[in-house]
């Protein structure tokens, strides 16, 4: 029984989402959103993706300019020198359940780096730091992929970039170009996008003083919901179940008449198509299987066209989850290693913004609308 309160009615808070609301300062990258246009320290998405290494990439954000041959020399050299995992970190891999989703044991293994790797992350993160954590995620997945299939992990080599060592340490076999060329390109086009939701967690996460390995910690765990970065393979999932090009129109409807979100479409920001879409949309057309390009693209049309009549003005668009389904399932990656792989990239991105907000740090710490009850009395547990 509820006892007395000086509550009133009160609406939901108008902040429900923080949407719109400018929430930290960042020359790294901005999303315009009614353009449809995606910006890396002044450079349009379409003049680095299929142009610049995911390399190049990673030290124009962490650094802030392109490098110069000699710096990606001593860049790569840097990354080819931290791509082992600490013991510590297999044996944690090793004890997990082979059903452990893999961003749970990404979660897992890089929160360990940061207890066996004494003496590299302090609190008072730096480029080194950046280099030795992000380095290792694909490491991470590697060892988790092969250890559930009882195979071994295989060493990292500083000979490969990170696409092909990732693809290198999974399969065990130095990769085509045909894989390591899409996935590159992939890494480059999802390293960084403006203050998505992990990305503010790391940064509120740095702004507290924490350590580099808690902030990146928790921006894993925020990019694995469904309305973030868990969506491709629910793409892939959606794609098998409707099967065929002619299944496509009954299969929407139904699941919008459940009320169900379509995955891959709609963005927080974009109200145009997402540039990353569309450059995805052509790697899958060149890389992946006719038949489920062609099936990709009639759900694609259809979806749109659907989501305009149902959600009339809610400028629905194809977002970068929808066509990496496709991409990465032509890398040869199955569906639970697509978010995990979304991460490989984010981890530069995730980085770079902890560097940034310590450089400039201010708590951040906003208000909420009350919305409880207040004056109420202790009654003690024999009298409620
Ligand atoms: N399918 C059906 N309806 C949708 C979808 C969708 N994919 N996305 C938005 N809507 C509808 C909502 O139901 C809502 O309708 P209403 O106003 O009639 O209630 C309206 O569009 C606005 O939706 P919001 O939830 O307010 O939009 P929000 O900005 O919060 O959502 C989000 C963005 C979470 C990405 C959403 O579009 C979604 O759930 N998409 C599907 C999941 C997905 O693709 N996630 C990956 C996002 S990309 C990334 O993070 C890397």
């Amino acid at each position: 029984m509820s006892n007395s309160s000086t509550a009133t009615a009160h609406p939901a808070p108008s902040t429900n989402g923080l949407e719109g609301v400018v929430a930290a300062t960042t020359a790294l990258s901005h999303v315009f959103g009614e353009e449809g246009k995606l910006v890396y320290r002044g450079y349009d998405i379409h003049e680095l993706a299929g142009k610049a290494s995911f390399e190049e990439v990673a030290y124009l954000l962490w650094v802030g300019h392109l490098p110069t041959q000699q710096e990606l020399d001593e860049f790569n050299h840097k990354l080819g020198q931290n791509r082992s995992l600490p013991d510590g970190v297999i044996t944690a891999l090793r004890a997990m359940p082979h059903e452990t989703p893999p961003m749970d044991a990404l979660r897992t293994g890089v929160s360990m780096l940061g207890s066996t790797m004494p003496g590299t992350f302090d609190e008072d993160p730096d480029l080194d730091e950046a280099i030795a954590l992000a380095a290792r995620f694909p490491a991470i997945l590697a060892a988790f992929f092969r250890l559930r299939q009882g195979k071994e992990p295989i060493k990292g080599r500083a000979d490969l970039n990170t696409a092909q060592n990732y693809l290198y340490q999974l399969f065990g076999k130095e990769p085509d170009e045909r894989h390591w060329q899409p996935l590159e390109t992939y890494l480059v086009l999802l390293a960084d996008h403006g203050l998505n939701a992990s990305t503010f967690t790391a940064r509120v996460i740095a702004s507290t003083g924490s350590d580099l390995v808690s902030s990146v910690t928790g921006a894993v765990g925020a990019l694995k919901g469904p309305l973030h970065g868990g969506a491709p393979s629910k793409v892939l999932d959606m794609l098998n179940e409707i099967g065929t090009v002619d299944n496509v129109d009954a299969w929407l409807t139904a699941a919008l008449d459940r009320g169900d979100r379509l995955m891959g479409f709609g963005h927080r920001v974009y109200k145009a198509e997402d540039p990353r879409a569309e450059i995805l949309r052509g790697m899958a057309e060149r890389a992946s299987d006719p038949d489920f390009f062609a099936l990709s693209k009639k759900t694609e049309e259809r979806a749109l066209a659907l989501l305009n009549e149902r959600k009339p003005g809610r400028r629905l668009y194809t977002n970068v989850e929808f066509y990496s389904a496709a991409v990465l399932a032509a890398v040869g990656l199955p569906g639970d290693m697509f978010t995990p792989t979304f991460a490989v990239s984010r981890s530069v991105g995730w980085s770079a913004h902890v560097l940034e907000q310590r450089a400039n740090n201010r708590l951040i710490r906003p208000a909420s609308e009350f919305v409880g009850e207040q004056g109420k009395k202790f009654v003690p547990i024999d009298e409620r």
